[in-house]
């Protein structure tokens, strides 16, 4: 449906669960994080009674997130069921890697549409600094299983000073790994503790570097999934770059998404602490007009953009999902 800017949501994003088997400095904490207790996260059955609802206003598109989403138990098995609804074309998740080459063949045959992979980094001890003790092979090995069994995967590259030298890297790297990448600017949020003491970089900065190294580029109209990537092309390596840049160019004008956390809260916006109750409703058992008002309700809670430029948000991307 259409939100009171007019704006289409189609696109559902759905934490599965806020925990995570690494703890990269920009997301979480690294002791101390406080989780949701089991009995308040939703069962599957109660993720699947809200999708359901959702494709009556025209949701077609979800994404499972974390915290780590190949973390829970299941999470293929509920790709399968998510697959299966009427109204869902796409599939997708964004995870770590990490549990990638043990799940890769199950997720192919799941029908799963795509993946994103997060890596910041080609070096291993950057890497371990990052995600504060995550090993990189395990990712990368995540990936070659991934693009093996013929899953289309995009990798995200958090934009920092601390890796901005490895760009040309990282292209060449995604290249190979017949991949595709984009960099998205780093978002100050809360938790955020960070290797350098400013480490946010523009894409202008980027695109600069890239232009250094590569030569000629040319913008294009290419898209790839739903998201809100644009795509630069450059024309010496004959590929695709993607770049998010949710800070210096926002993309809210162009939003298409709502997110369910694990804990059965609708979000209209990332960006803030705004959220609709769907996990009560559901368990107390009004039925499906209930339900779908509650997104009804969030839609058009949606603000116009988000004010991340201005100050720091008390979000925490494990609980939300990114
Ligand atoms: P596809 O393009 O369909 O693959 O999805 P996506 O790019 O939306 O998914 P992904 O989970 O890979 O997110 C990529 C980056 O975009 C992450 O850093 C997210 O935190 C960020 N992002 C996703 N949704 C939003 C949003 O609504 N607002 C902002 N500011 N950033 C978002
Ligand atoms: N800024 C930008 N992207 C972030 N992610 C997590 N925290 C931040 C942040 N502060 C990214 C992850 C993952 C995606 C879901 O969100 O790297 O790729
Ligand atoms: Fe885990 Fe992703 Fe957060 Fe890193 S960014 S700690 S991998 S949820």
């Amino acid at each position: 449906m259409k939100d009171k800017f007019g704006r289409d949501i189609y696109y559902l994003r759905i934490s599965v669960t806020d925990r995570c088997n690494l703890r990269c400095i920009y997301c979480m904490p690294e002791n101390g994080v406080k989780f949701i207790p089991h009995k308040e996260i939703l069962r599957f059955e109660e993720i699947i009674e809200i999708v359901k609802a959702s494709t009556t206003i025209g949701i077609s598109s979800v994404r499972l997130t974390g915290g780590e989403p190949l973390l829970r138990k299941g999470t293929v098995e509920l790709i399968r069921m998510l697959k299966d609804i009427k109204g869902i074309n796409r599939v997708t998740m964004t995870t770590n890697g990490t549990l990638l080459s043990k799940y890769a063949k199950e997720l192919k045959s799941a029908g799963i549409t795509s993946i994103n992979v997060s890596l910041d980094t080609l070096m291993p001890d950057k890497f371990r600094k990052i995600t504060r003790n995550g090993d990189i092979n395990d990712v990368i090995e995540g990936i070659k299983k991934a693009v093996g069994e013929g899953i289309t995967t995009k990798l995200n590259v958090v934009l920092q000073k601390e890796n901005l030298d490895e760009a040309a890297d990282l292209i060449r790297f995604s290249k190979e790994m017949g991949t595709t990448i984009r960099f998205i600017e780093y978002m100050p949020l809360d938790s955020c503790i960070v290797l350098s003491e400013d480490p946010f970089v523009s894409a202008k900065e980027l695109i600069r570097i890239i232009e250094e190294t590569f030569g000629d580029i040319a913008e294009t109209n290419y898209t790839m999934g739903d998201g809100p990537a644009k795509y630069i092309h450059i024309k010496s390596l004959d590929t695709e770059v993607g770049i998010i840049a949710s800070i210096s160019e926002p993309f809210c004008s162009r939003c298409n998404r709502i997110r369910l956390t694990s804990d059965g809260i609708i979000k209209p916006c990332l960006a803030s602490n705004i959220g609709y109750d769907i996990k009560s409703v559901l368990r107390a058992k009004h039925g499906e007009k209930d339900i779908v008002n509650t997104i009804v309700n969030a839609i058009e809670a949606k603000p116009l953009m988000h004010h991340m430029n201005s100050k720091k948000q008390e979000i925490h991307m494990n609980k939300i999902g990114g």
